[in-house]
């Protein structure tokens, strides 16, 4: 395992909450990884002027400003080496990536998808969710692959669908959720304990005791 902290870089679009959780989360001593830097396609993402005010750096590229999906994406791969970045965290970035960018940070970029995939990729999830009539749903931590959410999982949180749900509530317990699974995943990844195998990560198991169904509605 190695005991450098990895350099984080973090892609939004919007509102920054998962970015927030991964912020708090580096802050502790003992964290693997250190957030160095904050991108955004959206020039107007809230969540640019959140870590503005924890006093990180931030650099707003916005692709509509390039002619090319490439010509955007190697600004943001100037971007992420004039930051050091090893390690890139989407949070909330919504922006398609080209294959050759994908390629070039395999196996060092994480992304957080609000369901249990390979279940319920892409939009709308919580919707989709509702519809399918799913008693559990949830999220999920992943490494990108080209192909849209999908990529070898970290980790993946379930989280409960109660009588009564709309998309917005269900979307507000997932997204509790999701501020405790992506920094829980990233620290995995970072410090070594999660390994990617071709399309598998495998996960030194921290304990056995913990592995028990989750079951709902509840037994009892
Ligand atoms: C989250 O639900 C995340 O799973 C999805 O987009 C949303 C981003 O929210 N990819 P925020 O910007 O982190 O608040």
């Amino acid at each position: 395992m190695s005991t450098a902290k990895k350099r984080v870089g973090i892609l939004i679009s919007g509102r920054g909450s998962n970015m927030m959780s991964l912020i708090a989360a580096a802050r502790a001593a003992g964290y693997p990884a250190e957030i160095v830097c904050v991108l955004s396609n959206r020039p107007e993402a809230e969540g640019l002027l959140k870590a503005a005010g924890e006093g990180l750096p931030t650099r707003a590229i916005d692709h509509k400003g390039f002619a090319s999906r490439e010509g955007f994406e190697a600004e943001l791969d100037k971007a992420l080496a004039d930051f050091g970045v090893e390690l890139v965290a989407c949070a909330g970035f919504m922006r398609k990536m080209t294959a050759g960018f994908v390629e070039r940070w395999r196996d060092r970029m994480l992304n957080i998808h609000p369901s249990l995939l390979p279940a319920f990729k892409g939009l709308d999830t919580h919707a989709r969710a509702l519809a399918a009539g799913v008693k559990l749903t949830g999220c999920t931590v992943h490494l990108v692959r080209s192909e849209v959410d999908s990529g070898p999982i970290i980790a993946q949180a379930a989280v409960p669908v109660l009588d009564g749900d709309t998309a917005e509530s269900l979307a507000a317990r997932v997204l509790e959720a999701e501020h405790r699974l992506y920094p829980h995943a990233l620290s995995l990844f970072a410090s070594g304990a999660a390994l990617v195998s071709g399309d598998m990560v495998n996960i030194r198991q921290a304990s056995i005791n913990q592995a028990k169904p989750l079951f709902w509605p509840p037994l009892e």
